[in-house]
């Protein structure tokens, strides 16, 4: 089939190009020259494991162009995805503007193209319940074309977004066209193993799905996070803890996983919008806002314990951050848990010292010269009083430890991610302090401070 995707972020250049691979030909629109041109040369703007590799086999086969002019992408085109950003305002509501102004572009090209076939338009981008039935009625004003929208939000997670995208779990079409989910059905045949996995249902029901999802993935974290409070003050293990229910076949595995908060472009500002989603329905919802509470409360938590642990005070200290991104996988940092404690650490004087294989050039467009960047873990701890670890990077549990203990002004390690091990930390000479777990304290050794 004939697609136009409008935006080609991580959502975007991940379902052109996996759409491209399925066979059809898929046009992607980019509105940001710098991005534009990088994906013109054949290059990749994200980090995205195995994307660019994907991305250029198809993007050399002519299966997958890149294009700024929308009129143009859309003179074929049967599909056209919107899946342009919807980042948080200030206040916590969506910033709609992007999509606005998508949806507004496609409605002139419809206006001037005057094709004669059925075009749909997918929703893709993360939206309040009503969007799609707002952008159907205006183009059903603005344009005399046969044109059909649906809601189909995308579940797919940064670090594993191909195959998120390959092998879904679910597709969730929302709308009221039967001859567009048709449509749908039909686009996504090689990757619907069951039936029962592609979901048709009303716009504001998918819509609401999406929110629905990443609130509760985010409550199972912030609940988990909260437990870790209890486990310190009883001397309990979240691990144990974690296996013991997540063993449980009514509560699953997943997303139990406790450390010093969640962050990324999707958790706080979908948590955020469906607060204010429900407020604009005269509801207060105080579930959706104690998830928030408890993720802020986290990362304070985390950096009080860093005060309360460093044997030394916090204004002059130098702690080294291990980890920016928002999760291992990825060079995103919105949201990142690392920018608070990187904040919460500069007002409390720390002098913070950050490394991380993928994030840092995104990290430096913010903190600049606030902060001492350092190509690896071993060089960001040498002559540190701590180090801070906020991503479970899989490369930081199998570092030369005893070597960097000998290097460091003490050697601690916060491990916000509680992905190190507890047995080496022990042996190779660590004061160790993970989220909810038993701490490591009696291997300290001190240098003598001159
Ligand atoms: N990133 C994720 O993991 C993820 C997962 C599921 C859903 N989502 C949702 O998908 C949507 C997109 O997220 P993203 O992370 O890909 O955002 P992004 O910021 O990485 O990408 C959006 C892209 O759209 C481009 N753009 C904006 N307006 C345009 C226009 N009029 N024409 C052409 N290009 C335009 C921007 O330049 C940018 O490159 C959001 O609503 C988000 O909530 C994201």
């Amino acid at each position: 089939m004939d697609v136009t995707v409008i935006g080609c972020g991580y959502v975007g250049l991940v379902t052109g190009t996996c759409l491209a691979s399925l066979g059809h030909t898929v046009r992607g629109v980019e509105k940001d020259p710098r991005k534009l041109k990088m994906l013109q040369d054949g290059h990749c703007p994200v980090f995205e494991p195995g994307l660019q590799e994907l991305m250029q086999e198809h993007y050399a086969s002519g299966q997958l162009q890149f294009t700024g002019n929308v009129k143009s992408a859309l003179k074929e085109a049967e599909v056209v995805y919107l899946a342009v950003g919807t980042p948080p305002k200030d206040d916590g509501t969506v910033d709609m503007s992007f999509l606005e102004g998508a949806g507004k572009e496609v409605c002139d090209a419809l206006v001037a193209l005057n094709n004669e076939y059925m075009v749909t338009i997918v929703v893709k981008s993360t939206v309040p319940a009503g969007t799609n039935r707002k952008l159907y009625n205006f183009l059903k004003q603005q344009t005399n074309a046969y044109v059909q929208v649906v809601s189909n939000p995308e579940f797919l997670r940064e670090g594993s977004a191909v195959k998120d995208f390959l092998e879904p779990d679910r597709i969730v079409i929302g709308g009221e066209s039967p001859e567009a989910f048709r449509m749908m059905r039909r686009l996504y045949d090689p990757i619907i193993k069951r039936e029962e996995h592609f979901m048709t249902m009303a716009w504001e029901s998918a819509e609401l799905t999406k929110y629905a999802a990443n609130a509760m993935l985010a409550a199972r974290i912030s609940f988990m996070n909260e437990m870790t409070i209890l486990c310190e003050a009883y001397g309990a293990d979240i691990e144990d803890i974690r296996k013991g229910i997540g063993t449980d076949f009514r509560i699953g595995p997943a997303f139990l996983r406790a450390g010093c908060g969640y962050g990324g472009s999707c958790f706080p500002k979908d948590v955020a919008a469906l607060e204010h989603i429900s407020k604009a329905v005269g509801h207060e919802n105080l579930f959706v806002e104690a998830i928030q509470t408890v993720n802020k409360n986290q990362k304070q938590r985390f950096v009080q314990k860093i005060v309360e642990k460093l044997g030394r005070p916090i204004e002059g200290a130098t702690i080294a951050v291990w980890g920016l991104a928002f999760k291992a996988d990825t060079d995103d940092i919105r949201e990142s848990a690392a920018i608070d404690v990187i904040r919460y650490l500069l007002e409390k004087g720390a002098h913070v010292r950050a490394t991380d294989p993928k994030a840092m050039e995104n990290m430096k467009q913010l903190f600049k010269e606030q902060v001492e960047w350092f190509p690896d873990p071993v060089s960001a701890a040498a002559g540190a009083d701590a180090v801070a670890l906020l991503t479970d990077w899989p490369q930081y549990s199998t570092l030369p430890f005893r070597k960097i203990a000998a290097t460091m002004n003490q050697p601690i390690i916060f491990d916000g991610r509680n992905c190190l091990h507890r047995d080496v930390m022990r042996e190779t000479g660590f004061q160790y302090y993970p989220m909810g777990r038993p701490a490591v304290e009696n291997t300290l050794r001190l240098k003598t401070r001159v």
